[in-house]
């Protein structure tokens, strides 16, 4: 029995394939912890260069009228790996943390990009399988394009491209009507491919009006929707990159995509419900209403107490001599890139027999997950850093805690002020510390843009200037103190 070239390729592309889904899965259950993320995102990109070099497998698998562009299509793939591996190599090594989201809202993009694209050769290639595979290739180019454009604008509202919400009377109305539209062109598509009904216009240029719709419908739902929003959003469009993947994975019966999509899919929908959660909103609400807008009714002309300044050298030999201190950073650390300078006050405290936990909200930051990475990049241990379910309980019984760029996550309007557009947030219980010192340049409002009761309560001090300058102050006081570490 003689085994083809082909029929070998085949069995290349089916093994690899596996291989890299079992990699991207696994992978994925490592990114579940902090101590084994590093890992699993090795592990995922191996999967991916697996499916990557599959791919190119399949061009000992072509049909004879395919060969005469074999070479010119094997230059292009690899041109193609050359040019985005080194842009992403390149970006990747440059971006600082806090411009992350805009970076995920990039690559998202370009994912639903790549699955439009997909569908856009299928489709112009003419109607090759029913109309299950050509309907599934239709839903996946919408979904492709929505999220390649909705990424855009929300990496443009991010990166202060676009600066504000764009909002019009009747915009909802619409965008409905222009989904419609375009829903209407999309069944007509699949008639039309199928001969199934005679277009005006020619197929090429029935793809080229859908694919229009669809991203114009990115851009306009996209548009209204607060900056502040736009991590919500990126998790939504994920979710769609995803679904879109998959789908066109099915019309190639391809598995690695399929399941990859699905994955990706699922972890996007899954982090869009935990974030609105998080923020005790729902995600129709992120979507459809300006958040914030109403904020400043909100604010009471007249809060309880004062706001008290405080030397950054005192707050620091304040904490020296505490007992226990609690650490809850918020988005300013990540804007201060103060996380080394953070870990470095830590020590000296440790080193001086003063206890010292960090408290982690679900969205404190502006992304998930970005005060872990700040702390594991500046080298903090897994063990110090606690979850607000874990840690809540504990500040009735600490002596200092110190807030350092944090604001809505850990305003006490939250748990009573039942007109606060964060009232039943779950916050972090900074408030019940014995003491508490807060981090801020001014009187700068959060992510919600409201006033936070905790500034005025009587056991706070503020602590005012950006928080790598403040924590080199503090660093400076308690050296002086000649601390153990210090000597
Ligand atoms: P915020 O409430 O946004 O407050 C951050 C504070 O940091 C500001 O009040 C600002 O005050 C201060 N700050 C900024 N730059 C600073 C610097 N260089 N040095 C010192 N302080 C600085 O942050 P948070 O408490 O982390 O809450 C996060 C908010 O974002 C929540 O409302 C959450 O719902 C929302 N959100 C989060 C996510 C995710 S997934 N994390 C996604 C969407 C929305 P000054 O200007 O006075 O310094």
């Amino acid at each position: 029995m003689t085994v083809t070239l082909a029929e070998l390729a085949r069995l290349g592309i089916g093994s690899a394939d596996l291989a890299a889904a079992f990699l991207f899965l696994y992978g994925l259950k490592r990114m579940s912890s902090p101590v084994t993320a590093p890992s699993g995102i090795f592990v995922a990109g191996i999967g991916m260069l697996v499916a990557v070099c599959a791919s190119f497998l399949y061009v000992l698998d072509v049909s004879p009228a395919a060969e005469p562009h074999l070479l010119t299509n094997l230059a292009l793939g690899v041109l193609a790996l050359l040019a985005g591996g080194s842009v992403a190599w390149w970006a990747g090594r440059r971006v600082p943390m806090t411009a992350m989201p805009q970076m995920v809202a990039i690559y998202n993009g370009m994912g639903g990009g790549a699955a439009g694209g997909i569908a856009a050769v299928e489709l112009f290639a003419g109607a090759k399988g029913s109309v299950v595979a050509l309907a599934v290739t239709v839903i996946g180019a919408l979904i492709g394009a929505i999220s390649l454009s909705g990424s855009l604008i929300a990496w443009a509202k991010l990166q202060g491209v676009i600066t504000k919400p764009v909002r019009v009377k009747g915009q909802q109305i619409a965008n409905a009507a222009v989904m419609i539209l375009t829903l209407a062109v999309g069944i007509f598509l699949v008639s039309a491919e199928l001969g199934m009904a005679v277009p005006i216009v020619s197929i090429p240029m029935l793809i080229g009006i859908f694919f229009a719709l669809s991203l114009l419908f990115g851009i306009l739902m996209t548009l209204p929707i607060g900056g502040a929003d736009m991590p919500v959003v990126i998790s939504i469009y994920n979710a769609f990159t995803g679904l879109a993947v998959a789908l066109e994975g099915f019309v190639l019966q391809n598995p690695a995509l399929m399941i990859a999509g699905m994955v990706v899919g699922a972890a996007g929908l899954l982090l869009t419900l935990l974030m609105a959660k998080a923020m005790n909103r729902s995600v129709s609400n992120v979507v459809f209403t300006n958040f914030g807008d109403g904020a400043a009714k909100h604010n009471p002309a007249h809060m309880k107490g004062s706001l008290k300044p405080a030397e950054a050298g005192d707050a620091g030999i304040a904490m020296r001599y505490a007992k226990s201190v609690i650490i809850a950073p918020g988005y300013g650390l990540a804007a201060a890139q103060a996380q080394q300078k953070l870990f470095e006050f830590v020590k000296l405290l440790q080193g001086d027999g003063v206890s010292v936990k960090f408290a982690i909200h679900p969205v404190a930051g502006r992304m998930p997950g970005q005060m872990d990475v700040l702390l594991a990049e500046a080298g903090v241990p897994y063990d110090l850093i606690f979850q607000l379910d874990d840690i809540n309980a504990d500040f009735k019984t600490t002596d200092v805690a110190l807030v350092i760029g944090a604001n809505d996550v850990v305003n006490p309007a939250a748990r009573t002020d039942k007109a606060s557009p964060i009232f039943g947030m779950p916050i972090l219980n900074a408030d019940q510390a014995k003491k508490v010192f807060v981090i801020k340049r001014g009187d700068g409002k959060g992510y919600a843009g409201i006033v936070n009761a905790l500034f005025y309560a009587d056991n706070c001090d503020m602590v005012y200037g950006d928080a790598a300058v403040v924590l080199a102050k503090m660093i400076d006081a308690v050296r002086g103190l000649g601390s153990k570490q210090a000597a």
